[in-house]
């Protein structure tokens, strides 16, 4: 029985995150057959927000769509090249008058797909509507026959309480933002599947992605200071593999991705 395979790749954090999914996808897409490929792009340029060039380098490496979230504002590309990056979402509840759009439709191979992106409000003081409302909505739209939602969001209930008040009516809850993959995949009621974090793509070791020196520092004597992420070493890709039915379009299978991988040689 032929399936439809979406792959989600958690947050990708500057260089290596980037060189993460190249290596991730140029083996796997057509070996694990994946047709459709989303990943959360809001740390791919230097750890802050998604540069055009670096969308397009994703897109040329095989991800479909980019989602985003809290770093959405932190390169002013999404001003300059809003209508060329039609393949980023950003946070739905963003106030309306932010550029760029909270959830786009996609064909392929005969399934219609929705992505969605929205920011819980739990330690994420930007001026976002309510998530849940925002929820409301994008249920309400959609006529697709799957539905994604990346709900980017610090605590964990929270997460789990937005995707608890969609279950039954979106494919999928997939969170991200905290870049620590969690253990705690399954299907809620409804068949939707819940994931409280899908983890990130990028340094090894690191913090969260972050270089471990600066942020060590940050940390232990809480003086502002740089933060930088990792150009070389060891890769940490994180993702979740997702199988559905094509007749009934429900979630067969998933698979979490929590893979190590060696950088190239200098
Ligand atoms: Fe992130
Ligand atoms: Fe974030």
């Amino acid at each position: 029985m032929k399936t439809f395979k979406i792959l989600f790749l958690g947050d990708i954090v500057g260089p290596l995150g980037r060189k993460g999914v190249k290596k991730y996808l140029s083996y796997h897409k057509e070996k694990d057959q994946i047709d459709f490929v989303i990943a959360n792009g809001e740390n791919t340029t230097h750890g802050h927000g998604l540069s055009y060039e670096h969308y397009l380098e994703l897109l040329s490496y095989g991800v479909d769509v980019l989602t985003s979230g809290n770093h959405y504002f932190g390169n002013p590309d999404h001003l300059k090249k809003d209508k060329e990056m039609d393949k980023q979402i950003r946070p739905y509840n963003l106030d309306t008058s932010a550029p760029g759009v909270g959830t786009r439709t996609f064909e392929k191979d005969g399934i219609t797909i929705r992505v969605s992106n929205i920011l819980g409000k739990t330690y994420l003081t930007m001026t976002q509507q309510n998530p849940f409302l925002s929820l409301d909505e994008l249920v309400a739209i959609n006529q697709e026959d799957i539905h994604i939602v990346d709900i980017h969001a610090e605590a964990t209930a929270e997460k789990r309480c937005l995707a608890e008040y969609v279950a039954g009516k979106v494919s999928a809850c997939i969170g991200t933002h905290t870049h620590v993959q969690t253990n705690d995949a399954k299907l809620l009621k409804g068949d939707t599947f819940f994931l409280t974090d899908v983890g990130m793509n990028g340094a090894y070791y690191s913090s969260i992605g972050a270089d471990l020196e600066s942020c060590i520092q940050r940390t232990k004597t809480g003086i502002p200071g740089k933060s930088d992420v990792p150009r070389k070493g060891k890769i940490l890709v994180n993702g979740v593999l997702l199988e559905f039915d094509r007749e009934s379009k429900k979630v067969l299978s998933y698979q979490l991705i929590n893979e190590t991988m060696e950088d190239d040689p200098e």
